[in-house]
């Protein structure tokens, strides 16, 4: 029975020792270039920062990858989190939306963040500067809303 766990345990460890070799693409194009919502829109510099802080890293072309993203399989599942967030809402590529999607897509993060869904709770538990103070969710909705009503109206 021992040698048996010890096998598996063995087992395991090698397993991840050669998942190590399996490399995953990583986000590092430009966060606000030409194409990007802040060349597109004024954005205020207190909601650029909050954008910055705790929506960037899964929501634009340029993620700050902590040290363990190196490590399989943290780096795999960061990976999915970056493309599906990406996928839903990229600040770096908001300029190429057309006015429907510009509009939804703030809309819905107004919604997001006043239910306290974004950003994600898994990210939160160890991204302290992601958090979000009341004021600063309220301060971040309220922006995305009037901005979508004002390029509607545009
Ligand atoms: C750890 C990664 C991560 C962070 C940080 C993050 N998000 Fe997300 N976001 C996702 C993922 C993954 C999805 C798609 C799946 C889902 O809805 O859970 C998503 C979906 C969304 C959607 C849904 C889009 C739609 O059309 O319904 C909005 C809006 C959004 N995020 C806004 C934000 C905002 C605003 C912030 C910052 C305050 C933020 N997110 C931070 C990962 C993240």
């Amino acid at each position: 029975m021992k040698k048996a766990l010890r096998f598996t345990g063995l087992g395991l460890l090698l397993g991840l020792g050669a998942v190590q070799f399996v490399s995953t693409p990583r986000n590092t194009g430009p966060t606000e270039g030409p194409a990007s919502l802040v060349a597109r829109e004024k954005v205020p510099g207190d909601v650029k920062a909050i954008l910055q802080r705790a929506c960037y890293d899964c929501h634009s072309a340029n993620t700050k990858y902590p040290w363990y993203a190196a490590v399989q399989p943290v780096a795999w599942w960061m990976n999915q989190h970056v493309m599906d967030g990406k996928a839903e809402l990229n600040f770096s590529d908001f300029a190429r939306y057309d006015t429907k999607r510009t509009v939804r897509k703030l809309q819905a993060a107004a919604d997001e963040v006043r239910d306290r869904k974004m950003p994600l709770k898994s990210y939160l538990l160890v991204h302290d500067e992601a958090k979000l103070t009341d004021a600063d969710a309220a301060r971040l909705a309220k922006w995305a809303e009037d901005l979508a009503d004002d390029i509607e109206s545009r």
